[in-house]
């Protein structure tokens, strides 16, 4: 099975601050995903969705153009796409990476465009997942 991960960003048209719209997207996220089989994190940060995405390519279209028609968000900036052999999200349909102090700079690094690699933002991320796991 080939699989890839993708990151992105975008700005949210609503408040990322509210737990509620956060956790319908996450909830949303983990039913079509568990049945797709993607597999990922999610983080809101300030006024900003970012969100790595691991699974079939064709999977991974699909989802995006689902993204690019829902108003809940805009401007989606596709940061980084590869092919990768395995997945770093295994387990997690979609899960909510907690925005530690850390993370938080990285990510204020990111939007800024003084942006740490990629690959950088998705070990963070994991990270970030790993820790509220643990
Ligand atoms: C920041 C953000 C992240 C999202 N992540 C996912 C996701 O990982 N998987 C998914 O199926 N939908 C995700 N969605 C929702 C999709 O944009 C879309 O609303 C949904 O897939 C439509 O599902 P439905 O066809 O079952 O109604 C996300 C939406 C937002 C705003």
């Amino acid at each position: 099975m080939r699989l890839e991960r993708l990151i992105y960003e975008s700005t949210a048209t609503g408040s990322t601050g509210s737990l509620g719209n956060l956790a319908v997207i996450l909830a949303e996220s983990q039913h079509n995903n568990s049945r797709t089989g993607l597999t990922g994190a999610l983080a809101a940060h300030r006024d900003r969705y970012i969100q790595v995405v691991e699974g079939q390519p064709e999977v991974l279209d699909g989802l995006l153009r689902r993204l690019e028609d829902d108003p809940r968000h805009k401007d989606i900036r596709l940061m980084h796409r590869e092919p990768v052999e395995e997945r770093l999200f295994a387990g997690w349909a979609m899960a909510s990476a907690r925005v530690t102090p850390e993370l938080e700079t990285s990510l204020d690094a990111l939007m800024s465009e003084r942006a740490p690699s990629p690959s950088w933002i998705v070990m963070a991320l994991h990270e970030a997942v790993v820790g509220r796991a643990a």
